[in-house]
This record gives structure tokens, C-alpha cells and sequence, in this order.
């Protein structure tokens, strides 16, 4: 049994579900500090969360002698640098989405890990739930047969109290809106079942809240295998729902509406017929349920860094999430379709920011 990981959580917004999720993992990880610019949260982590060891910047964290894993839950514009100061020290850095704001930015993440000690792995908790684990079972296992149309709902309520956050709803700190911030995970949960997206046309809009970006977007999408999809996210619901929906030749998938857990059960696999149910069961009989959410993230991470393996969600995971978002962006922004996958040439490459 390899040593328990010390870990250091950094933004004590989110960053109190890192704590709590990597305490559920006694055997594997040890929080030894809570690391945020306002003390006030920082304080009450150490009240409230038996972490005996405050610091007030990443600086100060880093100073620990003894320390594995840091844990970036800042707002967004912080990631690259922060990664890159983790990944400088050899320390292995967790980091929350959005990973950083463009593919030359990921793409220089994925140069410094590649000349780093430690490793890099973006944040996709949505892909442990235990639905969505049993969907790609069936997929893998050839049971699903051809897809033919998934469609997508992300309908989540923001007001103003979530964007008295003064980085919230500005291009320059959360980097875009709810394409990039909301309904990357459950577009994370499209290409972790399908695989890539070969072309976008997307439209958003600004209706919800007073903010510089966007709060409603659609998209119609064709997968890399044919496919087809529809994509449909909002911050303007007042019921919140989350719906993925999967038509398979032999099965039709489809998530609860819980809006925060879609990946988790129930799920709802329709077979096509009597031979097709049976083939559904029998796949399902040596599927191994594991751990969910975040902790079940940092327990295959764990595992992952003990046995030299794959990290549960890697930079070309983030990579593929993040070319989704620049096309998204510049096919509403050029009113026209955009074609992936996308390259250092493309005009999008290096900022999907509007121009001023
Ligand atoms: N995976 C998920 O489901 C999920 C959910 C919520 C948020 N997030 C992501 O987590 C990140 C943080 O979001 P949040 O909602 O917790 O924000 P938040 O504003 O509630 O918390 C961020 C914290 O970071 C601290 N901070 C800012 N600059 C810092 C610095 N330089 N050093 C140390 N601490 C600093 C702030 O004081 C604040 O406490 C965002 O990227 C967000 O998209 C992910």
C-alpha cells in the first residue's frame, strides 16, 4: 500500500467539497492545509473541517515541505499560472474547471507537464456518476449498437447573488458563460460517451442577468461516429433540470433531471427489443459500481498515481472539452458552422474572447 497523499486545497468556495471528498478517502489522502486569500474562509475550515494548517496564498502552501497534491478551486483566470507554479514545485495539481480560458493555454499545460515531475488532472466529476458509468459499459461492451441523436439540457437558475462574485459574468475571470462554466459538464458527459465532435453551429444570448456573458446557448452537433446531437443550456429555468438522452440502435438512454447529478442513477436503458434486453442485462451483470462525484475522481486518481496508470481524466480530456467551447463560441460569434477538430491556425486558437 503505497503512503497516503498530503494534500493542499487552494479557493474555499468549491474547494470545501475537495476538502470533504478527499477526508471520505482516509486510506489514500490526508488534507494537511487550507489555502485562501480571505481568511475568513480559510478560518472556517479549520472550525469546521478538522484541517489543522491555514495559508494565505498559493506561495505559502507551496512552502510545505511534505506536500503531493495541490487542489486549485480558484476563479478561472488563476489556473494557468497556478498550474504552472504546482507543476514547477513537482507536485501534482487538481484542477477545477474550466481548466484554463483557450487551446494554446491547454496546450502550453500540456508541455509543462510533459517536463514536469507531477501530474495535471482537470476536474470532470460528473463522469464517475454511476449512470453514465453504465451507459459507456454498454457502449464498450457493443451492446448499444450504432448511435443515432443524444440531446442535451443543461436548465439551471443564476441570479444575483451568484454574481455578487465579482469574477462571475466577466470574459476576463470566468473566461465565458454558461457554455463554459454550466453545461461543460453534461457536454463533457456527450463526447465521454460518443467521442469527439466533428462540427458545431451554435447561437447564444445574453437574457438572464446584467452580465458581459453569455447566459442561453443552443447547438445543433455531429459527431465524429455520424451522429447527431442538439445541445440546449440556460441559467434562466426556474425549475432546474439536467437531461442527457441517448437513441442507440439496440437501447434508448435516458438520465433522470436531477440538475446537479444527471450522471447518477436512475437511468432509464429502453432495449430495442426482447434479445436486445437480455443482451442489456446481461452486460449490466458484471458492471462494478465505484465511488461517485469527486470522490470517486480522487479515488481512481489515487489509484491511477500508485499503479503508474492513465489519471482518471487527463489534459486531452480538458483539451476536447475546451476545442467544444471555442467552436461553440466562434460559430455564434461568425454565424457560421465550424468544423473540429481545431488547430494552432485556427483563428479561435489562442482566445475565443469577443473582439473588442
Ligand atoms: N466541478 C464543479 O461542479 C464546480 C462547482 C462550482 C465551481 N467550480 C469551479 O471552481 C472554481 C471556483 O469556483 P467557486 O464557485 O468555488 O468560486 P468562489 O468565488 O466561491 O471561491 C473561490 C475562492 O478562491 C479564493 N481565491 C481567489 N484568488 C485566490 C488566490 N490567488 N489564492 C487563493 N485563493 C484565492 C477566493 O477568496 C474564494 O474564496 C471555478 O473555476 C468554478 O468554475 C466547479
Amino acid at each position: 500500500m503505497s503512503r497516503k497523499l498530503r494534500v493542499g486545497v487552494v479557493g474555499l468556495g468549491i474547494g470545501r467539497a475537495h476538502v470533504w471528498s478527499y477526508q471520505q478517502l482516509p486510506e489514500q489522502f490526508e488534507v494537511v492545509a487550507a489555502c485562501d486569500t480571505d481568511a475568513d474562509k480559510t478560518a472556517h475550515v479549520l472550525e469546521h473541517q478538522n484541517v489543522s494548517r491555514a495559508c494565505a496564498d498559493l506561495d505559502e502552501l507551496l512552502a510545505i515541505d511534505d506536500l503531493d497534491v495541490v487542489s486549485l478551486c480558484t476563479p478561472p483566470h488563476l489556473h494557468l499560472e497556478q498550474c504552472r507554479a504546482v507543476l514547477a514545485s513537482g507536485r501534482h495539481v487538481v484542477c477545477e474547471k474550466p481548466l484554463v480560458g483557450s487551446l494554446a493555454d491547454v496546450d502550453a499545460l500540456v508541455e509543462a507537464e510533459r517536463a514536469a515531475a507531477g501530474r495535471l488532472m482537470p476536474i470532470f466529476q460528473y463522469r464517475f456518476g454511476q449512470g453514465i458509468q453504465k451507459l459507456r459499459h454498454l457502449v464498450a461492451s457493443g451492446v448499444a449498437g450504432r448511435a443515432y441523436l443524444t440531446t442535451v439540457e443543461t436548465a439551471w437558475s443564476r441570479g444575483d447573488d451568484y454574481y455578487a462574485a465579482p469574477w462571475r459574468g466577466r470574459w476576463d475571470t470566468e473566461r465565458g458563460g454558461v457554455l463554459l462554466s454550466h453545461a461543460t459538464h453534461a457536454h463533457d458527459l456527450l463526447e465521454f460517451v460518443l467521442g469527439p465532435v466533428a462540427s458545431v453551429f451554435a447561437r447564444t444570448t445574453t437574457r438572464v442577468n446584467p452580465i458581459e456573458t453569455e447566459d442561453c446557448a443552443t447547438a445543433t452537433v455531429e459527431m465524429a461516429d455520424g451522429s447527431l446531437a442538439t445541445l440546449s443550456a440556460t441559467l434562466g429555468s426556474h425549475v432546474e433540470i439536467s437531461r442527457l438522452r441517448f437513441c442507440f440502435e439496440n437501447v434508448t438512454a435516458e438520465s433522470s433531471l436531477a440538475p446537479y447529478a444527471p450522471s447518477s442513477e436512475p437511468w432509464t436503458f429502453t432495449p430495442r427489443d426482447e434479445a436486445a434486453g437480455r443482451a442489456i442485462d446481461e452486460a449490466l451483470a458484471g458492471f462494478e459500481p465505484g465511488p461517485e462525484a469527486y470522490v470517486g475522481q480522487f479515488a481512481r486518481f489515487a489509484d491511477a498515481l500508485a499503479a503508474g496508470h492513465e489519471l482518471p481524466v487527463t489534459l486531452a480530456s480538458a483539451r476536447e472539452s475546451l476545442e467544444l467551447v471555442t467552436a461553440l463560441y466562434h460559430s455564434s460569434q461568425t454565424g457560421e458552422p465550424v468544423r473540429l477538430p481545431l488547430g494552432a491556425d485556427h483563428p479561435a486558437y489562442r482566445s475565443w474572447l469577443p473582439k473588442p
